[in-house]
């Protein structure tokens, strides 16, 4: 089965580490990953590049070519590089050991133009050839300029909009596959629907506060995406919990954003009408976790500054 790396930002680890294995159980459920720090190695029939493209925080992904024993290549790993007529060798050091790394890059390219027609090429090669050191085992691997993937784009940008990579990682989080649909119900500026719709998943948005709601349907058209919006309370989603698979929002705080009641009882009573059986991510500020009897359920802790903890909860 073949192998896949990712190296992933430090910024949110567990986060981080948990979306690229729930992407990896999403298209392939007999996906197995091993974590080394900031590296997950994944074994799955599923390309590298369709996991990092819906993941947050990847820096650096590729796929294994095999486990290195030394540090030479063999002629079966040079087939990587028989279509290629350029490629770069990276070093990533994720050991505790000192390595002078851009003369090992250097020799291992020299190495490489020897068995191969490939020339070095520093800034956009075909292929890049990845050696990766940890302090457990080392791994070489490669990967293939993909094009960038165009991001959403916003109209404006508000005060209390929900960071992108943290909107997208609960959408991940909780499994959502392509052609499945996605509801949040306190959608302020549509960054759940724009995060959605750029997966290709379908999306449905609630608030309560109109300019809100314009808002969303600006940044949607401002795409050209489809997802519907609504000017209305988020207590509707009862009446249209058939239309989607699961929830994902951020709950309002009661600081920049207009309010209908205050945040613990927006949050209690939200709790208590979501459709049992639908997957959710749901985010909220940290003081309203104590009031809240749930048992069993993956908590993640956001901080964001001294007043502002957040809590991101998945079911
Ligand atoms: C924290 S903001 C959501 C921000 C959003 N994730 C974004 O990225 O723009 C909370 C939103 O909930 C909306 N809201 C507050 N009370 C509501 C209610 N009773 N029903 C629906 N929406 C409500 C507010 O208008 C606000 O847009």
């Amino acid at each position: 089965m073949p192998e896949s790396f990712f190296v992933l930002s430090k910024d949110h680890l567990e986060l981080a580490i948990d979306e690229i294995i729930a992407i990896a159980k999403m298209y392939d459920r007999f996906a197995k990953a091993k974590v080394i720090s900031n590296l997950v190695i994944i074994q799955s029939k599923t390309n590298w590049n369709e996991i990092t493209k819906r993941a947050s925080f990847v820096k650096i992904s590729g796929q294994i070519l095999r486990k290195m024993s030394g540090l030479f290549l063999d002629e079966n790993n040079s087939e990587v590089l028989k279509n290629a007529k350029t490629f770069v060798c990276r070093v990533i050091n994720l050991s505790s050991n000192q390595i002078n790394i851009p003369e090992l890059e250097n020799s291992m390219g020299d190495m490489i133009s020897k068995f191969s027609h490939a020339k070095v090429e520093l800034e956009k090669s075909d292929i890049v050839v990845y050696l990766i050191f940890t302090d457990k085992e080392n791994f070489f691997g490669f990967s293939k300029q993909t094009g960038g993937e165009k991001r959403p784009i916003k109209t404006k940008n508000h005060p209390h909009e929900l960071d992108w990579k943290l909107t997208r990682v609960m959408i991940n989080l909780i499994g959502l596959k392509e052609g499945e649909t996605v509801c949040d119900p306190f959608c302020g500026t549509g960054t759940t629907l724009l995060e959605a719709e750029s997966m290709g998943i379908h999306a449905i948005g609630l608030d309560f506060n109109e300019k809100m709601y314009e808002v969303s349907k600006e940044n949607l058209k401002k795409n050209g995406y489809k997802s519907t919006v609504l000017h209305t309370d988020f207590q509707e989603l009862t009446k249209i919990s058939e239309k989607f698979n699961g929830v994902v929002t951020d709950l309002p705080y009661g600081r920049a954003s207009k309010i209908s009641e205050k945040p613990e009882k927006i949050l209690k009573k939200f709790l208590s009408i979501l459709p049992k059986r639908k997957k959710m991510a749901i985010m909220y500020k940290k003081e309203l976790d104590s009031d809240l009897k749930l048992k069993g359920l993956k908590k993640y802790e956001i901080y964001r500054h001294k007043s502002l903890t957040r809590i991101i909860l998945i079911r």
